[in-house]
């Protein structure tokens, strides 16, 4: 067995399970980020609420301090429509545990920003509320990304939460980020951890832009602190690049990478949500060197089973309309997979589960099936959930065959 994952002093353990965006700190000594807010995010509240919500600055700030209390983060918060003021809040930040920036409309004009960014000793978050990728042309080039920590947007104010946890995840151990094609979403993060095992992550979010790998990074810091070399992949998703047989091609090839970067130790694949469908995939496309396990968490399978088409806002069928397709069972021969399900699950139906484990014992695959009573969708993303250890367990298990 893999040893428990490390709770560190200091962390909120109580409570219930809100997000899945729950970093844990670093250390008994409390964490300090700064957080910017760039040119015209004062007037939220009143500017265009369709696109950016009806929670104004002051509100915006209250929470992401609330959030920050939640990790042991200490969130100082600063909002100026000065590039100057910006960059020269960056020098200052020398001090602090990492920064997270909406730099508004600076992201796509501003050089000195991405200087500030570069320069900076500690790590930069750069955060959107909007889906910058899918809005004007112009706003799709940012100019912070290449420089940034992580690049996170399109999920509202939550974004700015999943920016703490990214710091501090980044924090509890660091990641060396590997390329594997030119498009800027085909990197790896991988940590290099002591144990005899791997595992290679992939996220879910339906296969869109706006989910990426920093909503699984916490599996990945869990695994390596148990001794557990990781390789969280990103992909290209709908809306930059990707969606069916992009996004598929890309898991396939990532794991080839990763394959290669752990050839000396047992590995395992592990995805959650859409991420659990990647895996499998990439398993079955897996050649010459099979994987040593598939762990598939609150996984979708079948994209033509009945209801399936409404699963994600609509995001399977824009996925089989790229030239996505169902799983099939053919996973290698000495492959084993073991899919896990929630039962209240309201994201992915646990049938999802069930119906494809059916498959695989049928095929010959070795397949354990495990549905949990009571559990939704993301509480398996979730350090402060009981269905946290559910992975780490699971993948521990698979690596020592
Ligand atoms: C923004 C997106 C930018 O394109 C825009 O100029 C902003 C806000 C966002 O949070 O979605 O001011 O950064």
């Amino acid at each position: 067995m893999l040893p428990k994952p490390v709770r560190k002093a200091g962390c909120a353990l109580g409570g219930r399970a809100s997000t899945y965006d729950q970093g844990v700190p670093p250390s008994d000594s409390r964490f300090v980020v700064l957080c910017l807010n760039g040119p015209n995010l004062d007037r939220l509240g009143r500017r265009d609420p369709a696109v950016y919500g009806s929670t104004t600055l002051p509100e915006l700030e209250e929470k992401v301090k609330a959030w920050g209390d939640e990790m042991n983060i200490e969130v100082r918060c600063l909002q100026s429509s000065h590039e100057g003021a910006l960059v020269e809040a960056i020098h200052g930040a020398d001090d602090t545990d990492g920064v997270v920036i909406n730099p508004g409309a600076l992201t796509h004009t501003s050089a000195a920003l991405r200087d500030a960014i570069e320069s900076s000793s500690v790590p930069v978050v750069e955060v959107h509320l909007s889906n910058v990728r899918a809005r004007d042309r112009w706003r799709r080039r940012s100019w912070v990304a290449p420089v940034a920590t992580a690049s996170i947007f399109g999920r509202g104010m939550s974004g700015y939460r999943s920016a703490l946890a990214a710091l501090v995840r980044r924090q509890r151990w660091p990641v060396i980020t590997t390329r594997y094609g030119p498009h800027p979403d085909q990197v790896i993060d991988v940590r290099h951890a002591t144990g005899p095992g791997a595992a290679i992550l992939v996220h879910g979010g339906f296969w869109r832009d706006a989910w990426g790998r920093d909503s699984i990074e916490g599996w990945a810091v869990d695994l390596a602190e148990a001794g557990v070399s990781t390789a969280t992949i990103e992909y290209r998703r709908l809306g930059s690049g990707g969606g069916g047989i992009a996004t598929v091609t890309d898991v396939v090839a990532s794991t080839s990478v990763a394959s290669s970067l752990f050839s000396e130790k047992r590995l395992v694949i592990a995805g959650h949500s859409a991420g659990a469908h990647l895996a499998v995939s990439a398993a079955i496309d897996a050649g010459t060197a099979p994987l040593d396990g598939v762990v598939g968490v609150a996984g979708i399978y079948d994209l033509t089973a009945p209801g399936a088409s409404q699963l994600g806002e609509g995001a399977v069928g824009d996925f089989l309309a790229r030239g996505g397709a169902s799983v099939t069972a053919a996973v290698p021969e000495g492959t084993p997979v073991v899919l896990v399900h929630g039962s209240a699950d309201e994201v992915v139906p646990a049938s999802q589960s069930a119906a494809y484990a059916a498959d695989l014992a049928g095929s010959g695959v070795r397949v354990v099936h495990q549905e949990i009573a009571g559990l939704g969708h993301f509480e398996f993303l979730d350090e402060r959930s009981p269905a946290w250890q559910a992975t780490h367990t699971e993948v521990g298990r698979l690596l020592e065959g």
